[in-house]
């Protein structure tokens, strides 16, 4: 090829891994990374999740070694899910003071309340009988103002247990509202909300469900998350919660929805969360299990497009080991 004068070259920035560290646009740093973890009540040792290979249902003393652990290696912050011993049809095991994800809290925040943020998802479904994220009307469809009295009384016992930001993902209406007054009217005006503001009805929570033993017992959640097929709608979601009092919102799932990321980071000016889900987890770990991919760059890939889309923090099960792979 005859050089001429000047001649783009983009490739030159390209030649070593020096080179390439020094122009990359995007970076995942240890401290963008959220650790979903699970703590069974009443267990006496982990439970492996089958479709969530490396994922397990901590006990209570499990889950201190795991924040321990994701301390260490430097990852922001950490969220709680609760699975109790008894389910009943209000969910009660999710505002109780001495509930699962209360107690644990207690020990989090005590323990390691000024090294990561301990945060806490607020919904009923590990809490109900039949699975859904609200108290159900007779007729079996969810009640969404009934169900807001919960969600209030839930963040004040997570706010009470020493929880620094609470995440409600039940997708009800008017529910940032409900949560930030009742905060504020316990005295819990320092506890944050990141909102589960765009969450989708996705088949993608499959394995979430069954570490989460959260699986509803009847019908699907398409009457209060979100349709697939809508982005304008996740946008006014988002102004909705943020209107309301969110201090973070979040788009979930992330990998099939990185447009709606890359619209809601145009968008918004509060910190914008992705959730890397359980099915975009299971699918890398299964595909790898059988050495179809090379697990390890996927998984740093994936985090990779999170952040160009536009995400700030990204939810992932893979939070301690990516956090380390990237120090
Ligand atoms: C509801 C909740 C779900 C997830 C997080 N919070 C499940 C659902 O909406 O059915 C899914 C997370 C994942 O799939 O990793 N409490």
């Amino acid at each position: 090829m005859t050089a001429r004068f000047p001649e783009a070259r983009p490739r030159r920035l390209r030649t070593s891994p020096a080179m390439r560290q020094l122009v990359a646009e995007t970076r995942v740093h240890p401290s963008d990374l959220i650790l979903p973890l699970f703590v069974k009540e009443g267990a006496s040792s982990p439970v492996p999740v089958s479709s969530m290979p490396g994922v397990v249902q901590h006990t209570r003393d499990s889950v201190r070694k795991a924040v321990n652990d994701a301390v260490s290696a430097g990852v922001g912050g950490v969220m709680l899910f609760g699975i109790p011993e008894v389910k009943d049809d209000r969910g009660s095991g999710a505002d109780d003071p001495a509930g699962v994800v209360q107690r644990s809290l207690r020990d989090l925040s005590d323990e390691f309340g000024s090294d990561i943020v301990v945060m806490a998802d607020l919904c009923l479904d590990e809490y109900t009988s039949h699975g859904h994220c609200g108290l159900l009307t007779k007729s079996g469809d969810v009640d969404n103002d009934a169900t807001l009295e919960r969600y209030a009384s839930i963040a004040v016992a997570q706010a009470a247990a020493g929880v620094s930001v609470v995440a409600p993902s039940g997708m009800m209406d008017g529910q940032v509202a409900a949560i930030r007054s009742a905060l504020d009217t316990a005295g819990y005006s320092n506890v944050a909300i990141l909102a589960y503001a765009a969450k989708y009805a996705s088949a993608f929570y499959g394995p979430f469900r069954e570490a989460a033993e959260s699986a509803p017992q009847f019908g699907d959640r398409a009457a209060y998350q979100q349709d697939p097929a809508n982005v304008t709608e996740a946008l006014r979601e988002i102004r909705m919660d943020v209107a309301e009092g969110a201090d973070m919102v979040m788009v979930k799932p992330g990998l099939a929805y990185l447009d709606i990321i890359v619209r809601a980071a145009a968008e918004t000016d509060v910190p914008l969360s992705a959730y890397q889900v359980s099915g975009e987890y299971a699918m890398v770990e299964a595909a790898a299990a059988n050495g179809w991919l090379d697990r390890e760059r996927v998984i740093l890939e994936t985090l990779t497009s999170y952040r160009r889309a536009g995400a700030r923090q990204i939810l992932t099960y893979w939070a301690e080991e990516a956090a380390r792979a990237l120090r």
